[in-house]
């Protein structure tokens, strides 16, 4: 048995996150841990919402609330969408817990005490108005480049040209929109990456199994252009994780809070703390190597933008920390998904958002549309017409229409049990000798985390059934041999709780439905085909499902086609 620890890149708490948000962390970091879970390894697979940064404080200050409870409030929400998307963590935890200040102060002192934290002195805009530095995106004005007149800081929304907020022409503060604007010195904490390259390098060429997407883009930022710069780690900001050096004050940096994305990746072990808080359990077997974690399989799942700060950012913190905390072994990285001809987007409200995919279906049917369209080896596109012909073909057609043919036609000329008459012949081994062959294939692939191909195996194990079906015909072989018939229904039936097993990673609801109706439990990974196939015996009551996937109307799609033109608001 391996003991597999898996997470997901953790999703801003600032609103409800988009199709391609999903496909790119949770889905498919759920999809493996549900493999690894039925395969009978031990998993833990944790997520959580990344809570601080200025998104969160805009975000909360548009909503009018408090951030504290902002973030509580977008936390219970973000949660709750992802049980709809069953979702199967072992703990969803928040970056603001009080077991990620500790860790993240802890490991601040750790890169201090070791040398690798510098004090930089810094020109920052100052609002005398709000009584506070403003971060770029506090800063709006008329953009130098194409005059649109609420470019931010950083960047400039309309013409995407990237900005410092002294380019902006009438600089003013998003906060108060005050002008009473100066320029003041400020001193930060600078990790000193730089010094951490070459042990970055040889532990990235370690790891000859990643896939080119994920190592292509930590060797660019490792050597392009000035290399792996260091990196300010804290903010002048009041929300976020305040800059302590382990429990002891540090001088000079009162009323700063360390940067997200210095706390963010450290929640992924705070989070074990968590679950072990919510749990009992012990969250350093699964953490330190040195109390049982050596033999941990870790993976992470991100989409691409992600990379840079798991491969070079959060491995320079545990690095220099000189301690002995599990480092990642599988990093999958996802390209991204597009919308309809153009990008999802949160900021423009443009695409599908998780709750709105929940009140028009159910998890399943875009669980595997999702996977099955998985942007791996590039861009991939989300359309209505393509998510209703792969729906309606593989979801109803093949599977839905496959369980329900079988278990009408026994009702009718054998009743809600399994028969027992006639035995297995030449079409039936051979159906067992071909679906033991593609479970093969299709375990090494879900191993290897190719989402889409395990995807093509699982529809064309599907298949499998329906060819056999077609090619016997129990119905026509019933008026001149029931025996051989009964023989026919009953490896067909069998399949429904096999089909189930092999499928609960993509679609869990009907797995679990599937099973219910011929009154089974999951028993896992069915590696032995002949003997997954010979669980349901003779006798064994069923009952015929409802249907379990409904076909996507063309009104339908025409319908959401039009409600998701626009934009959320
Ligand atoms: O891109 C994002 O959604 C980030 N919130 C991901 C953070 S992952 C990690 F660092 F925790
Ligand atoms: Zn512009």
């Amino acid at each position: 048995m391996t003991r597999h620890l898996i997470t997901s890149a953790i999703p801003y708490i600032n609103g409800i996150k988009h199709l391609g948000n999903l496909v790119g962390s949770q889905l498919p970091a759920d999809l493996y841990a549900r493999f690894q879970r039925s395969k009978g390894n031990e998993v833990l697979f944790l997520c959580a919402t990344d809570e601080h940064g200025t998104p969160a404080e805009l975000a909360a200050k548009k909503a009018g609330k408090p951030v504290a409870e902002y973030c509580a409030e977008m936390h219970a929400i973000q949660a709750e969408i992802a049980r709809g998307f069953a979702m199967s963590f072992d703990h969803f935890g928040r970056s603001s817990s009080p077991q990620n200040h500790k860790l993240t102060q802890h490991f601040a002192g750790k890169l201090a005490d070791n040398g690798l934290i510098r004090e930089v002195s810094e020109s920052q805009v100052y609002s005398n108005a709000d009584g506070r530095f403003l971060p770029d995106r506090y800063i709006e004005g008329t953009c130098p480049n194409c005059n649109y007149d609420r470019a931010r800081g950083d960047q400039c929304e309309n013409c995407t040209k990237q900005l410092d907020p002294t380019d902006l022409i009438d600089p003013r503060s998003a906060i108060s929109g005050s002008t009473d604007l100066e320029v003041r010195e400020t001193k930060h904490l600078y990790l000193c990456q730089s010094n951490l390259k070459d042990d970055l390098d040889a532990w990235i060429d370690s790891k000859t199994d990643w896939p080119v997407l994920t190592t292509s883009i930590a060797k660019k930022w490792l050597h392009d252009g000035e290399g792996l710069k260091d990196r300010g780690i804290t903010r002048d900001l009041d929300w976020g994780i305040p800059v302590r050096r382990g429990d002891a004050d540090w001088p000079g940096m009162e009323g700063k809070v360390f940067y997200v994305w210095f706390d963010a990746p450290i929640e992924y072990i705070a989070c074990a703390g968590e679950w072990a808080e919510a749990t009992g359990g012990d969250w350093e077997r699964w953490w330190r190597t040195d109390k049982g974690a050596e033999d941990v399989h870790y993976t992470q799942f991100m989409g691409k933008d992600n990379v840079p700060f798991h491969t070079l950012s959060f491995p320079a913190t545990i690095l220099g920390s000189g301690e002995p905390w599990k480092m990642v072994d599988h990093l999958k990285s996802f390209n991204y998904l597009n919308y309809d001809g153009g990008q999802f987007s949160t900021s423009q409200g443009r695409g599908i958002f998780m709750d709105q995919a929940l009140e028009i279906l159910p998890a399943d049917y875009w669980r595997w549309w999702l996977l099955s369209h998985a942007p791996e080896s590039s861009d991939s596109e989300f359309t209505w017409e393509n998510f209703q012909a792969s729906v309606n073909k593989d979801l109803a057609d093949v599977l839905g229409n496959f369980v329900s043919r079988i278990t009408k036609f026994c009702r009718s000329k054998f009743g809600e049990v399994v028969p027992e008459a006639g035995t297995y012949g030449p079409a039936e081994e051979a159906l067992i000798v071909d679906l033991t062959d593609r479970v093969a294939r299709y375990s090494a692939l879900m191993e290897a985390m190719e989402v889409r191909k395990s995807a093509a195996e699982l529809r064309a194990i599907w298949a499998a059934g329906n060819e056999y079906l077609q090619a016997e015909a129990p119905w026509t072989t019933f008026k001149t041999d029931p025996e051989k018939a009964a023989a026919q229904v009953r490896i067909a039936l069998n399949l429904i709780p096999f089909y189930a097993t092999l499928a609960s990673p993509f679609i869990p609801g009907a797995a679990a439905k599937m099973l219910e109706a011929v009154h089974l439990e999951d028993t896992g990974f069915p590696s032995n085909v002949p003997a997954a196939l010979a669980q349901m015996q003779a006798g064994q009551s069923f009952d015929v499902p409802e249907v379990l996937f409904a076909k996507i109307t063309d009104e339908e799609r025409a319908d959401w086609e039009t409600r998701f033109a626009g934009q959320r608001d």
